[in-house]
């Protein structure tokens, strides 16, 4: 799963670490991909710093093993901490990503790629590479905008693309789902379809708080509306993987049967 926006600062980062650790709650082996590269900060969420990158790996600093970063029961890969002469070789950091995916996808159950704002190289390979977009809403008219922006400009190159809604920093449910219909009342006159909800996240102290702290919300005592929100998202995760892999199996047993 990718998250994404178009508009930065709206929670992608703080939803891929809380999700990230939902799913591990939940007995899933959970992975994160940080793919802002210079500008990387899931690391800096969870109090550590990472002793090797993506880049290290390529530049043979280190070994492909050394860039899997334990964060407290999830695995963490971060592309590059800081600029460099190789965070916009796109052609060369994907080659090297497509590996790093494949590593993670061998021992893991999801893996939550959190990618910068906007629609960079980096933010389309996330996508294609992914089963679920997770496009991160917030109740501005910047962000509404952006977001349109965002989904037209994917789904005019596959009108099918999987995109789900989280509604971050909400007031409450109804206010989540206010500002879910209001975008979706835009996708469907401009795009002629919609894109469903995966949830929402409250906008809450507590949450200033855990990022001031460096450690993910659900990893505290806080709020129970926040526990019961992230828990509903990474369920619908859940549900949405197992649905995929059900009609992967299907597809394969129709194409043996015809064979
Ligand atoms: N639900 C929330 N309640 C309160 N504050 C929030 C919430 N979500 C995000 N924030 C605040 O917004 C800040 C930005 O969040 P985050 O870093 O996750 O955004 P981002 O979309 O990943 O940003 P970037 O585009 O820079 O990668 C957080 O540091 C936090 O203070
Ligand atoms: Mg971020």
């Amino acid at each position: 799963m990718a998250t994404v926006s178009g508009k930065g600062g709206v929670g992608k980062s703080l939803a891929s670490v809380n999700i990230a650790e939902t799913l591990k709650l939940l007995g899933y082996r959970a992975a994160i991909l940080d793919v802002d590269a210079g500008m990387a900060n899931v690391a800096t969420m969870f109090n550590q710093y990472p002793s090797y990158s993506v880049t290290d790996w390529i530049e043979d600093r280190c070994e492909l093993s050394h860039i899997l970063q334990d964060v407290g029961g999830i695995t963490l890969v971060t592309t590059a901490n800081e600029p460099g002469p190789l965070t916009d070789k796109y052609e060369i950091l994907i080659q090297a990503l497509d590996q790093v995916l494949d590593a993670l996808a061998a021992s893991h159950d999801f893996i939550i790629i959190d990618t910068p704002a906007g629609l960079g190289e980096l933010n389309l390979w996330a996508l294609d590479r992914s089963r679920l977009g997770a496009i991160m809403l917030v109740d501005e008219p910047t962000s509404v905008s952006d977001v349109y922006r965002f989904c037209k400009y994917v789904l005019g190159i596959d009108p099918s693309y999987p995109f789900a809604v989280i509604v971050n920093m909400a007031a409450n449910d109804e206010a989540a789902a206010q500002i879910h219909q209001k975008f979706n009342q835009i996708v469907k006159y401009f795009l002629q379809t919609e894109i469903p909800s995966m949830g929402y996240i409250p906008y809450s102290e507590s949450i200033r708080e855990s990022i001031r702290k460096q450690m993910p919300v659900m990893r505290m005592e806080a709020e129970e509306e926040i526990e019961r929100e992230f828990s509903y998202i990474a369920q619908n995760i859940v549900a949405l993987a197992r649905e995929m892999q059900r009609r992967e199996l299907h597809k394969s047993t129709e194409t043996r049967a015809k064979k």
